[in-house]
């Protein structure tokens, strides 16, 4: 069976870290005989600049068609004034709500290679190995009404709802507990019982999911006291399983104690396991155009995407094994540099991986 992969390189270092990534997808196909078909579409600020819209029809009409997608990043301070409803991230947003993508995957690994990148001490980290699970379709970034208002006063109001279907919970608690089978066992639900009716209902389902799953153990923490945890104690965790928005700030949270946002990859599930594969960093447009940033995270976007959406569990393993034999030799871009340590371009960290597949 040919896949079909749809690659969306996006903006700012999008394109460099993606050139990379396809790179392997190419070994993988003259070495290793998977059968892919390959395409690519514009999507985010490049997509609003050459059509007017961040997510054009033709671009979400081949997202549909696709078996997976692999995104680079979107966004860029050029279009930061333009209104909310063309941003770049609508792009990204778009496709998510487009394709039912609602479990978000977003593990949070330290590579013992990198422990001293963490801004916490080696114990505090070292072998951290959490599963963020954060809910992606619903929630307060799609939930209706939304806007802001000109109340009678003549003061404007904005507001935002956070809604949650029993349905919608009980779907991404069926993913996280699934998840936690294949690792440590426990799911830790953060919500806001104590103060929100909606993650109230969120803490009840989960209860009642995890009964399909007398394996597995279930927690609840408050999201004030998880972000609070995650910096005391990561190590207590092995799958989270959260709402959109607590989950997309706990993500950066737990990127950032691995000290190497460059490095993580995620995957954006829907119930076909239909998969759209990306870097957990953004477009860096800082770095654009440098060759110098880690096109790792996207690399390891590709094993994702081997292991969930094209059942290629070997292929993905042999993928994870090359990058980890690239930084035993010492290879590092510009955001993972560290004394005695070799400097090398989006290019060769690229070329080193290959070399590595390659070499099996
Ligand atoms: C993420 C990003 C997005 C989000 C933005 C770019 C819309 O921060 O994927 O975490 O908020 O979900
Ligand atoms: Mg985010």
């Amino acid at each position: 069976m040919t896949h079909k992969i749809l690659v969306l390189p996006g903006d700012g270092i999008g394109p460099e870290i993606m050139a990379e990534a396809t790179k392997v997808l190419k070994l993988l196909q003259q070495e290793y005989g998977l059968s892919i078909e390959m395409e690519q579409a514009l999507v985010g600020g490049s997509a609003y600049d050459a059509t007017g819209t961040p997510l054009p029809d033709a671009t979400l009409s081949l997202a549909k068609d696709s078996d997976a997608i692999l995104l680079g990043a979107v966004g860029g301070t050029q279009w930061e004034n333009l209104d909310i409803a063309v941003r770049p991230e609508k792009g990204l947003l778009g496709l998510r709500a487009g394709l039912g993508l609602f479990s978000n995957l977003r593990p949070a690994i330290l590579y013992p290679q990198l422990a001293d990148a963490s801004t916490l001490k080696a114990d505090v980290v070292s072998g951290l190995d959490i599963m963020i699970v954060r809910e992606l379709t619903g929630g307060i970034y799609f939930g209706q009404p939304r806007g802001v208002r000109t109340l009678d006063s003549g003061e404007k109001q904005g507001y935002n709802t956070l809604i949650y279907k029993e349905s919608e919970i009980e779907r991404i608690g069926h993913s996280a507990f699934e998840i936690a089978q294949k690792r440590d066992k426990r799911v830790c639900s953060v919500d806001k019982a104590n103060v929100l009716e909606c993650t109230e209902l969120w803490r009840e389902v989960m209860i009642r999911v995890a009964k399909d799953y007398p394996d597995v153990e279930l927690s609840h923490m408050y999201v004030d006291n998880a972000a609070m945890q995650l910096v005391r104690a990561p190590k207590q965790f092995d799958v989270m399983v959260t709402t959109n928005m607590f989950g997309d700030i706990l993500s950066d949270c737990a990127a950032m104690l691995t000290g190497s946002i460059g490095m993580l990859p995620s995957a954006s599930l829907n119930e076909k396991s239909q998969g759209m594969y990306e870097p957990i960093h953004g477009s860096a447009p800082d770095i654009a155009g440098k060759g110098v940033a880690n096109p790792l995270a996207t690399i390891l976007s590709v094993a994702m995407m081997l292991r969930y959406t094209l059942n290629e569990k070997q292929l993905a393993d042999k993928i994870e094994s090359a990058v980890n034999n690239v930084l035993d030799k010492n290879l590092r871009t510009a955001d993972i540099m560290s004394e005695g340590m070799t400097n090398v371009s989006t290019e060769a960290m690229g070329t080193a991986v290959v070399e590595e597949l390659q070499n099996k």
